[in-house]
């Protein structure tokens, strides 16, 4: 591809949850990183810092103990709070019409508890993808402040929209935020890192069903406020 448009690139990205057994060529792992790392950031900081693993033994050693954790009954183990505390309108109702849209779109229903379990857990089985990027930032730039964890959210646009160019799909992912530490301890990270989310990266399964589901957004007058 690599000749899309930015526009292009933005609008025809969407999150894929089903992948195929093929992990991202290192030469475009590199060049994703590449073109991601002129993402900018307040003072040129560039607080992110990153492990991109394809290495399959790792990456299900990560989902193993993220699971083996939730199925412990064992509590979120997060460096950062990514969801509010308290939800409230419109972001409340937002919420709930995204995932109960997901799964009408795989005829799940809501109530049953064992599939939506299931769904979940996908998450830490990379959705059967085989690259996945983690990325951290130095605990010392989060404590009191929260500007490196804004310039590390346009990072992850900038990996999905390169990747995009590049003809490769992506998921972000807040549920490996939520077990952070537990991720942080399987890859025995250095004790500076706070890991603040993934990104799996990867070729959608086109034939998969939740692949084709596209949650609305809000219009413009709800969002926009234009003062001309
Ligand atoms: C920071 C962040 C965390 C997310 N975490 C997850 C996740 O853990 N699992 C998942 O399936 N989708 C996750 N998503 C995807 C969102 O559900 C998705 O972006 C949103 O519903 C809009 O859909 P689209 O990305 O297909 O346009 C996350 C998105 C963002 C930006």
């Amino acid at each position: 591809m690599e000749n899309i448009s930015v526009i292009d690139a933005i609008t025809s990205r969407s999150s894929k949850r089903k992948f195929l057994n093929k992990s991202v060529p290192k030469d475009i792992q590199e060049k994703i990183l590449e073109a991601a790392s002129m993402t900018p950031s307040g003072a040129n900081m560039q607080p992110w810092i990153v492990y991109a693993i394809s290495n399959k033994e790792v990456l299900d050693n990560i989902g193993n103990d993220i699971i083996k954790h939730i199925d412990g009954g064992g509590e979120i183990d997060q460096f950062i709070q990514y969801y509010p505390i308290n939800w409230i309108n419109p972001y409340k109702k937002r919420r709930i019409t995204t995932g109960s849209g997901l799964y009408k779109h795989l005829e799940v229903d809501r109530k049953d508890e064992e599939k939506r379990k299931e769904l979940w857990h996908d998450n830490y089985r990379w959705f059967g993808a085989q690259t996945v990027f983690f990325i951290c930032t130095d605990k010392s730039l989060i404590e009191g402040a929260q500007g490196a964890l804004i310039d590390c959210g346009a990072y992850m646009q900038s990996i999905m929209l390169a990747a995009q160019a590049y003809g490769i799909d992506s998921c972000p992912q807040g549920s490996t935020t939520e077990y952070g530490k537990i991720i942080a301890k399987t890859l025995d990270l250095p004790g500076n890192l706070a890991l603040l989310y993934s990104v799996v990266l990867g070729y959608e399964d086109t034939s998969a069903v939740q692949n084709t589901y596209q949650p609305k957004r809000a219009s413009m007058e709800e969002i926009v406020t234009f003062i001309d």
